[in-house]
């Protein structure tokens, strides 16, 4: 993209260099030299770059866009709390009552919160109080699952370089330098939907779990999700082990149900976090559960310590509170799952006139597109799938002004403002991509 034909973007970037490493205000947004991307505008699912190029948007933020940019309704309301209110005060307002009673009033898990204002921080709040409420160490997390760059939780498994003929577990590994060995060591690390895993690290570990932290419908890894039935046996085993299952919800919140994930599988967890679509863009996040487990959180001796500067600030919580008032009273969702089924119709339509195998794994809110038979399971199972044939697809749709993650690990997101696509022209864009990816 960044080539000869985007000069205004090979300028920024080369500028962009001067001021920060790899060019980018977030390591992720560098797609190299040739195809990092410069926007100058965004509104409702279309997103234009500084060479005047206009894409329609299934990455929208990473998720976070759950109507559409630049949305009035919510605009508006952020406007008038900064012109009427102010935009922080280091004091409480009545907006922090008036966001948790809407989420209660959709979750119906939560009894009490607090605010953060990114889905790391929710995370680490979320952890914190985990381990004052239980007094142990050790969090249980899921291969394939992400849940923010904090070092505790910045391990993964390398399943990228997993030899799946070996019969050894992947690597686990460091996202990169600066994470000190000592967080690895209260961190273990399982497939998901592997009852056999999870009985074992109890068995070995149970007395000092903390908790289970996971993603229900794993966001980052293809939008996989667990079984009911897993579900119900995390729920069983944190309570056998009096340990807490914490449901990071920070890509499903307010998405894949006014409820979240938590609503589709009827299982509650005993925290939750929440962020991205909580506030259509806007930057806050929150965690919570039931008052016993969220009172940890006191000045008594042992109690847990929770706050920061920007926490509750009044533009997060008018976002949240505009948000989460049409999530609640509108048909927006409904919306969402109709036109993320229809986009998946259109998708199977043309992988099947190439014959290829394919599945989508997640809620039709935010699907994950994979190139196999069969819907993976696990991260170990996403390995079988095409990955490169999705990427190739994928960098050929954004060529042609379709913008997603070039990865089969990010699923398509779809927001409310995704009604006014022309399906038509995006079934020959994804057509055209096709056929030039099979060619590549
Ligand atoms: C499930 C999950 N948890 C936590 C995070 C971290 O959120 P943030 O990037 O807002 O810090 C993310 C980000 O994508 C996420 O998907």
């Amino acid at each position: 993209m960044t080539t000869e034909n985007k000069p205004n973007s090979k300028a920024m970037l080369k500028r962009a260099h001067q001021n920060m490493p790899m060019g980018v205000a977030d390591s992720y947004r560098y797609w190299g030299e040739e195809n990092t991307v410069f926007l100058s505008s965004m509104k409702g699912c279309s997103i234009t770059d500084c060479d005047g190029q206009t894409f329609v948007d299934f990455r929208i933020a990473y998720g976070p866009i759950i109507l559409g940019y630049r949305d009035q309704r919510i605009d508006n309301a952020v406007i008038d709390a900064i012109t009427n209110i102010g935009a922080i005060s280091g004091f409480s307002t009545s907006l922090d009552s008036d966001v948790v009673e809407l989420i209660k009033s959709m979750c119906p898990n939560i009894e009490k919160m607090r605010f953060a204002n990114s889905g790391t921080e929710a995370v680490i709040g979320a952890v914190r109080t985990a381990r004052g409420y239980t007094k142990r160490k050790k969090i249980v997390v899921v291969e394939g699952g992400f849940h923010g760059l904090h070092d505790e939780v910045m391990w993964k498994s390398d399943v990228d370089n997993w030899n799946t003929d070996a019969e050894q577990d992947p690597q686990i590994i460091p996202f990169g330098g600066g994470i000190p060995e000592s967080t690895r060591d209260n961190q273990v690390s399982i497939p998901l939907n592997d009852f056999a895993a999870l009985d074992a690290v109890f068995a070995e570990h149970g007395d000092d779990i903390a908790a289970i932290l996971i993603e229900p419908i794993m966001g980052n890894c293809g939008s996989i999700a667990s079984t009911q039935e897993y579900m119900q046996k995390l729920r069983d085993v944190s309570d056998a082990n009096n340990s807490l299952l914490i449901l990071d919800e920070v890509k499903t919140g307010f998405r894949v149900a006014k409820g979240g994930a938590q609503e589709l599988y009827g299982i509650y967890a005993d925290l939750t976090t929440y962020a991205k679509a909580m506030g259509n863009g806007y930057p806050v996040a929150a965690f919570g559960g039931s008052a016993k487990v969220m009172d940890t959180i006191s000045f008594a001796t042992g109690g847990v310590t929770h706050g920061g500067t920007y926490t509750a600030n009044m533009i997060a919580l008018s976002a949240a509170k505009a948000t989460l008032t049409v999530l609640k009273d509108t048909d927006a969702l409904a919306t969402i799952n109709r036109v993320g089924k229809d986009i998946q119709a259109l998708l199977s339509r043309v992988f099947s006139k190439f014959n290829i195998e394919h599945c989508f794994a997640g809620p039709d809110s935010m699907f994950g597109v994979h190139l196999g038979s069969t819907v993976p399971q696990n991260y170990r199972d996403w390995k079988q799938t095409n990955s490169e044939l999705y990427t190739a697809f994928a960098m050929n749709l954004i060529a042609n002004g379709v913008m997603l993650e070039p990865d089969s690990r990010e699923p398509w997101f779809i927001c409310e403002a995704h009604q006014t696509v022309d399906f038509v022209w995006l079934e020959k864009i994804a057509e055209q991509s096709m056929a030039a990816a099979l060619k590549s």
